[in-house]
């Protein structure tokens, strides 16, 4: 009689455990399905991608993240980062020739680490649609259309694929522009690459890239630039508004301030690295009331900081945030940020609170 009321009360607590399993696995299916249905076009290009994409700038990086060394512990987080985005329906992946530079020590190719990862899934999983971005270096002894087949073709040799679905100029060169932009439009006809686009470029330079492009009948599908609540350039110097204009979607770079809007950062606790030298702890003393604020929007939707930040940016239409994700936690966290809205009156006043505090100097190439 025990016997059978134990087994009867492990029967009990495995089925309860399974049925909430169950229910667990299908709330996360209909939320990945979610996340997937509601893929935007890339500008004017025929590639669809999820409303936010992961930033693959730290995987392998020694130069600027992860304390100057790599390691089999930060690869498998990275790894899990990866999955964790699949898992939550987020498909679309940006890194560049130049992340993981092998002129840093200890480094590894994000590239080669995404094509491994993309590789390690699809055997699990051979149907799954990934969208690679990744980005063409326009290092001042790099010249003519040329020079932006042959480094595409060593991108995709790292990531072992035969074309990827966006491909960027990571900034503008200094002299050589009008070659790599006949570059980007070889790529297209040589079938090596699907949508095109450029990074950090001035709104100047985007008209003119448009223009060129436009004119072989391939449109400039992306810009990506640096955009966030409290770096929000592109809306004062023309390039949001010329992205919407000419239908070009701007892809927003540290859209969490590297981290700092997340709140983890405080005056006591600032980030470590070359991040400290940025978001110093006076700079975060004068970020505390957007944060609290921050904080507070999010409690009343039951959302995090982080994703009242990157939603405030999809609320901007026409913007596609590629947060960095370190670990699956982080990951995980960036998909909360879609299938909601903060209100009209919240995005004002978010806008409003961060103008009283002066922003961080972006990338200086923006200004080439
Ligand atoms: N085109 C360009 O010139 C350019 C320039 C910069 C970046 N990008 C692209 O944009 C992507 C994103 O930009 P980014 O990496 O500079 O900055 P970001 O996305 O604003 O910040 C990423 C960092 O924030 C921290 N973080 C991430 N999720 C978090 C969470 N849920 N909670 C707390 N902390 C979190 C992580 O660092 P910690 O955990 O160490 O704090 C992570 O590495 C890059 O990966 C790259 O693909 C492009």
């Amino acid at each position: 009689m025990a016997m059978l009321h134990v087994s009867s009360a492990c029967y009990c607590v495995v089925s309860q455990r399974r049925a909430h399993r169950i229910r667990g696995v299908a709330s996360e299916d209909f939320a990945r399905l979610k996340v997937e249905e509601e893929k935007v076009k890339l500008g004017g290009s025929d590639l669809r991608v999820t409303k936010l994409g992961i930033g693959a700038w730290s995987w392998g990086d020694t130069s600027y993240w992860n304390n100057f060394e790599w390691d089999d512990r930060k690869l498998k987080a990275a790894k899990a980062a990866f999955d964790a985005s699949i898992d939550s329906g987020i498909t679309f992946f940006d890194t560049a020739e130049v992340y993981g530079s092998r002129f840093s020590m200890g480094a590894i190719n994000s590239e080669t680490l995404l094509g491994r990862f993309i590789r390690d899934r699809k055997e699990k999983d051979p149907e799954l649609d990934v969208a690679v971005a990744t980005k063409f270096a326009a290092l001042p002894w790099r010249l003519g259309r040329q020079s932006v087949i042959t480094a595409l073709k060593d991108s995709l040799c790292r990531l072992g694929l035969s074309s990827v679905d966006l491909y960027q100029l990571h900034w503008p060169g200094i002299w050589g522009n009008e070659g790599y932009i006949d570059g980007l439009g070889d790529a297209v006809e040589q079938g090596l690459v699907k949508a095109v686009g450029v990074s950090n470029y001035s709104e100047k330079r985007l008209r003119e890239a448009h223009e060129k492009l436009i004119k072989r009948g391939i449109p400039l599908a992306s810009n990506q630039v640096n955009y966030s609540l409290i770096y929000r350039a592109p809306e004062e110097n023309g390039v949001k508004a010329t992205c919407d204009e000419l239908g070009i979607t701007l892809i927003a770079y540290s859209p969490i301030a590297q981290g700092v809007l997340t709140g983890k950062y405080t005056p006591d606790n600032p980030p470590t690295g070359p991040r400290g030298r940025i978001y110093t702890p006076d700079f975060l003393t004068r970020l505390q009331p957007l944060l609290n604020r921050i904080k507070e929007i999010g409690d009343n939707y039951s959302k995090s900081p982080t994703q009242v930040v990157l939603n405030w940016l999809i609320a901007q239409e026409n913007v596609v945030p590629i947060p960095g994700a370190k670990n699956a936690e982080q990951a995980e966290e960036f998909a909360g940020a879609l299938g909601w809205r903060i209100s009209d009156e919240e995005i004002s006043e978010l806008r409003s609170l961060a103008s009283e505090i002066k922003p961080v100097v972006g990338f200086p190439v923006e200004k080439l």
